[in-house]
């Protein structure tokens, strides 16, 4: 079975600047709109907050490549890392489906956020890509925590720990009796990732020292389509 790596749960970016109290304050304010909204049903909320958790990674994936070609200059990779957020988010998406069901409302709430939320996160990181950055950051450290929210309710016996859907046991590489435990602390653990790789680029682009470590990345499917 694939080692999922231990997340260190204490990781928090204190702001510096006003840039980075913004970001805090706009990742607050929606945590206390989710948290209004789903309460405790997690399964919901992992559906509908990973549709908004795959955006960011695309949008500034297309800005960093459309300003490389403008510039003619190298991207450090960070396209790459960007999509490949993306894509392991929709997968997060594309497991968490697999074990609960969205209501109608639901639906339309993503299909309502979808578009508000895209063109805010695309005007602000043509404006500002660090405190676009430091906001997926933040946005990260709170996907930990509410991921660690949820192995305490199926741990206590609130949440079923249903058996882990195939599509999540191709893609972490889990063992064929893995369980929904097990993908959440794989799915904690890609959050845990992310946070410190965005907050890392929020820092590089604001001139002070990246994260010291960055929170190693689970093993995933070399091959995505096969995975799906
Ligand atoms: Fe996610
Ligand atoms: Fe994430």
């Amino acid at each position: 079975m694939t080692d999922i790596p231990l997340v260190d749960l204490g990781v928090h970016h204190a702001p510096r600047d006003m840039r980075d109290r913004i970001a805090l304050g706009f990742t607050r304010t929606l945590r206390f709109c989710a948290d209004t909204f789903f309460a405790k049903r997690y399964g919901h909320r992992a559906i509908v907050l990973e549709t908004v958790a795959a955006v960011p990674g695309m949008v500034g994936a297309t800005i960093n490549h459309l300003k490389c070609l403008r510039c003619m200059c190298d991207d450090k990779g960070w396209i790459r890392t960007l999509m490949e957020e993306a894509e392991n988010e929709r997968m997060h998406l594309m497991t968490f489906i697999e074990v609960a069901q969205p209501t109608l409302f639901e639906r339309l709430v993503v299909l309502a956020v979808q578009w508000v939320f895209y063109l805010t996160f695309f005007g602000l990181y043509l404006v500002s890509p660090r405190t676009a950055h430091r906001i997926v950051g933040y946005f990260e450290e709170e996907a930990v925590i509410s991921y660690t929210l949820y192995l305490k309710e199926i741990d206590e016996g609130r949440s079923p720990n249903v058996p882990a859907p195939a599509i999540a046991r191709r893609y972490w590489k889990l063992p064929d009796d893995a369980m929904l435990r097990d993908v959440v602390l794989a799915v904690r653990a890609d959050e845990a990732h992310h946070r410190d790789v965005n907050h890392g680029f929020a820092s590089e682009l604001a001139g002070i020292e990246p994260v010291a470590r960055v929170a190693p990345y689970p093993e995933h499917a070399d091959d995505i389509r096969a995975a799906a």
